[in-house]
Formats: structure tokens, C-alpha cells, sequence
């Protein structure tokens, strides 16, 4: 097998696949078989292809809906581990548990970093995109693990350079402002921030301030995550009262629980775009050679490849 083994988990394997192909002139690379039985009892079963020996091992498991993947991939890298892997990196393009940053109500699970301590008791470095960094500013704070991240900013802002005249960009809540800057000044957009107060996990208000001197400026409402889309549904609700050109949706992350997109859709958006950092139903935005490169700069370190990078990348390394 190859110096790098990219070791898909079930659902990962066109992921595992296109970052491999993008290094194959650049790198000496292959793919491992990873396998995930479940037994009727509701146990699981990793079985992993081994590795030649020194091989640096590269599991890829985007974790949305992580609780049925955690296990099977916890378990996939202590047995990389066990089987000679010289090192056991992680590809997770949408990193989970992020947004339960504190406790908001006695009690209650500090999600990201418990999350973040089983993962980096198991990899010894991590690649991801856009994480939901608020309270926590950066994955240091709570891996312990290498990490690095890629910001999708580039990739939306020339997806909306190429598809929509005359953008006016909107985050939907002060969270998403610092991806909304970030479009908006790599697009040469203007940029409004709306007011968000979150009821409940579908019950969501949001305040839109006077857009007069945007007028005619199709809305771009960027946020980092989709979930149950309640978020941009009462955005796109008040910019229909507002009478704007029909809005456009970009998100780095669609997860689409449930009926979002449906609600998305019915409540006035005129496209969706998301990156591909999961697999979903709408407009793709395409981060491969972003990942690649990224996979390149993790390994580099250990295994001393010295091919140049790809141009026009997004990423910045934690501080
Ligand atoms: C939270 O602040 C995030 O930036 C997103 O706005 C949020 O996760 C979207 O969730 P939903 O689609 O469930 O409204």
C-alpha cells in the first residue's frame, strides 16, 4: 500500500476518492477498505484493510449525524493504530457537537469538549472546514490533537460571483456575520447583519433593518450551517415583507434535518448552494483540492513530501 492510505468510512468513499485522485501526481497515495458491520443488537464491527507498515493512515468521516458514526470510527482508528499505522490523521469536512459551546442550562453536556476529547485521544491531527467557532474562537482550545481548518469563504464567494448579479450579502444571525464579512469583502458585496432570537429548535424571530439603500441588490443570506432551516426560513420570511429581488441561500455546512429544504424553498428562496463538505440534496460547492491540500500540509511534517501547493486556496492553521 501507499505512504498515505486514505481509509473512506461508510458513506465517504466518492470523498476519500476525489482527495486521493487530486494527490495522485503529487504524492504517493492510495485507498484502504474500511468496513462497518452492525450487528442486530445494535453493536458494531470496524474492519480495516491494514496498512503497509510506516504508512501514514488518513481516515475520511464527515460527521454530520455523528452519534451512529462516532463508534465505528473510534473504533476504526485504534485499530489503524493496533495494525502498524505510522500515524492515524482524520478528514472530517463538517465537524460535529461545535455549536454546544457552553452550558446554557444547568446540567447540560458541554458537547464540544467532550466531543473534542474522544477525538483527540484517537488522531493525531484533524482537517476540517469552518467549524462553528463562537465562544470557543479556536480548536486548540479544546483539541488537543493537530488541527487545522479550511474557511470556505473563497469557494461561496466565487460561487456567487459567478451566479448572481448585483449580491447583497446577509447573515442571518451575529453568529454568521464572521462568515458573511468574509464573503462579502472576497465578493466586493455590501453586507447586513440581522437580529436573531432562537425560541426553540424550530421556533425562530428574526429582525431585518432598513434595506431602502439596497434596493434592487439580490439578498445572498450566508450562514456556516443548515439544520432544521429554521434560521433562514424567518429570514427569508422578512425579506419577503420587505419586497426584495427573491433571495439566494449559501451555506458552508447542509445538514437539512427533516423538512429544511422543503421550508426553505416554500418560504421564497430562489437557490441553495452548499459546499460538499456533506452529502446533500441542493447546489454543490466544490472544497476537494482545498481538502487535498490540507491532507498534503498535515502530512507533510512526517512524511517529508515537497510538492508545491494548489493555487487558490482557502485555509488558515490554528493559531
Ligand atoms: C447558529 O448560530 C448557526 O450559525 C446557524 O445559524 C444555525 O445552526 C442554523 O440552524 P437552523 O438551520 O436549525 O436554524
Amino acid at each position: 500500500m501507499s505512504r498515505i492510505a486514505f481509509y473512506p468510512m461508510p458513506g465517504n468513499e466518492a470523498r476519500a476518492k476525489g482527495i486521493a485522485q487530486a494527490l495522485s501526481t503529487r504524492a504517493d497515495v492510495g485507498l484502504g477498505a474500511c468496513a462497518v458491520h452492525h450487528f442486530p443488537d445494535g453493536e458494531s464491527l470496524a474492519q480495516i484493510q491494514p496498512p503497509e507498515p510506516g504508512a501514514q493512515a488518513v481516515l475520511v468521516c464527515t460527521l454530520n449525524q455523528p452519534d451512529a458514526k462516532t463508534v465505528p470510527l473510534l473504533m476504526a482508528a485504534a485499530t489503524l493504530r493496533d495494525l502498524g499505522a505510522a500515524s492515524v490523521g482524520l478528514v472530517a469536512p463538517y465537524l460535529a457537537y461545535m455549536r454546544q459551546d457552553k452550558r446554557f442550562l444547568p446540567g447540560q453536556a458541554i458537547s464540544a469538549r467532550v466531543y473534542a476529547r474522544w477525538l483527540s485521544a484517537h488522531f493525531d491531527w484533524l482537517l476540517t472546514v469552518d467549524p462553528h467557532l463562537h465562544r470557543i474562537r479556536a480548536l486548540p482550545q479544546i483539541y488537543t490533537l493537530r488541527s487545522r481548518v479550511l474557511r470556505a469563504a473563497p469557494r461561496m464567494a466565487a460561487w456567487i460571483a459567478a451566479n448572481v448579479a448585483n449580491p447583497l450579502i446577509v447573515g442571518p444571525d451575529g453568529e454568521s456575520a464572521q462568515w458573511a464579512a468574509d464573503v462579502a469583502g472576497r465578493a466586493g458585496a455590501p453586507m447586513v447583519v440581522l437580529e436573531k432570537t432562537r425560541l426553540g429548535d424550530k421556533d425562530v424571530r428574526v429582525t431585518v433593518p432598513d434595506l431602502r439603500r439596497h434596493a434592487g441588490r439580490t439578498p445572498v443570506l450566508i450562514d456556516d450551517i443548515i439544520s432544521s432551516g429554521r434560521t433562514l426560513v424567518a429570514a427569508l420570511e422578512r425579506l419577503r415583507e420587505a419586497a426584495t429581488p427573491p433571495p439566494v441561500c449559501v451555506a458552508v455546512h447542509g445538514l437539512f434535518a427533516g423538512d429544511a429544504l422543503a421550508a426553505i424553498r416554500e418560504a421564497g428562496a430562489a437557490r441553495v448552494a452548499c459546499t460538499d463538505t456533506v452529502d446533500h440534496p441542493v447546489e454543490a460547492i466544490d472544497l476537494t483540492s482545498d481538502l487535498a491540500q490540507g491532507v498534503l500540509d498535515m502530512i507533510l511534517p512526517v512524511a517529508g513530501h515537497g510538492a508545491p501547493p494548489f493555487p487558490s486556496i482557502g485555509q488558515g492553521a490554528e493559531p
